[in-house]
């Protein structure tokens, strides 16, 4: 039998910095990593891009098993992503596709879609999977499940931050809406909700520095054996 990939899930709601902490995590330890929110997001694209109707779940758990999509990075490292041989990557990252993402989530067809191509992601010498069911239904044997959280106010904050960096407006007062209703909607779904695994780390971020984070998801890694001590 092979021996199983060690994985590392790092699950919690939107903008608690799981996308940051979990790409600087695996680029340290040399492991793949699965952004799972990013192939909710495709889904939601791939069907408004071939004009499907929003309210369809056949044509979008088409998209899900059908969909063409490479992670890559170019250049200094910059994430960039390919659907159906078309560089999406600024777009995925919109709120438009984010509550787009959201709401194809609730979907048990798309989910059940989707579980294949992330557990493919699994591949030597291990994988940092970022989402919120990654503990729980994708890979509940993972080695080491954390579950990250920040407060609300910290949230819209660092999201505001985001977007403004990228030119974006945004209104605080919008943001802190959105992320209490997506947070509302993740949590009270009736498949794969979003909650911590019995067995994750809870790990809160509020006040954290990103380095912070990361040292402690280190350093849990490391009492686990899953990395050399550096
Ligand atoms: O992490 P993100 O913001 O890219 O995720 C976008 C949406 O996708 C999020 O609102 C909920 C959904 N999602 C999910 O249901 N399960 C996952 N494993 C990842 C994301």
């Amino acid at each position: 039998m092979k021996p199983p990939v060690p994985i590392v899930t790092i699950d919690g709601p939107s903008s608690s910095g799981k996308g940051t902490i979990s790409r600087i995590v695996a680029a340290r330890v040399g492991w793949h990593l699965l952004d799972s929110g990013a192939l909710y997001r495709l889904v939601a694209l791939g069907a408004a891009l071939r004009n499907f109707d929003p309210d369809d779940v056949e044509q979008h758990v088409s998209v899900a098993r059908t969909m063409k999509v490479q992670f890559g990075s170019v250049g200094d490292g910059q994430e960039q992503v390919l659907l159906e041989g078309q560089d999406v990557t600024r777009k995925i990252r919109t709120e438009e596709a984010g509550a787009g993402a959201s709401r194809v989530a609730v979907w048990p067809a798309v989910r059940a879609a989707l579980t294949d191509r992330q557990r493919a992601f699994a591949q030597p010498p291990g994988l940092v999977a970022d989402g919120r069911d990654m503990g729980t239904v994708i890979f509940p044997d993972a080695q080491l499940k954390v579950f990250l959280t920040a407060s609300a106010e910290e949230r819209a904050q660092r999201r505001h931050k985001q977007l403004i960096e990228k030119g974006s407006a945004a209104s605080l007062a919008a943001l802190s809406r959105e992320i209490a209703e997506r947070d509302q909607r993740d949590m009270s779904r009736q498949v794969a909700p979003l909650k911590p695994a019995p067995d994750a780390h809870l790990l809160d971020s509020t006040g954290l520095s990103i380095e912070a984070v990361v040292e402690r998801v280190l350093s849990l890694g490391r009492e686990r054996g899953l990395w050399p001590k550096a």
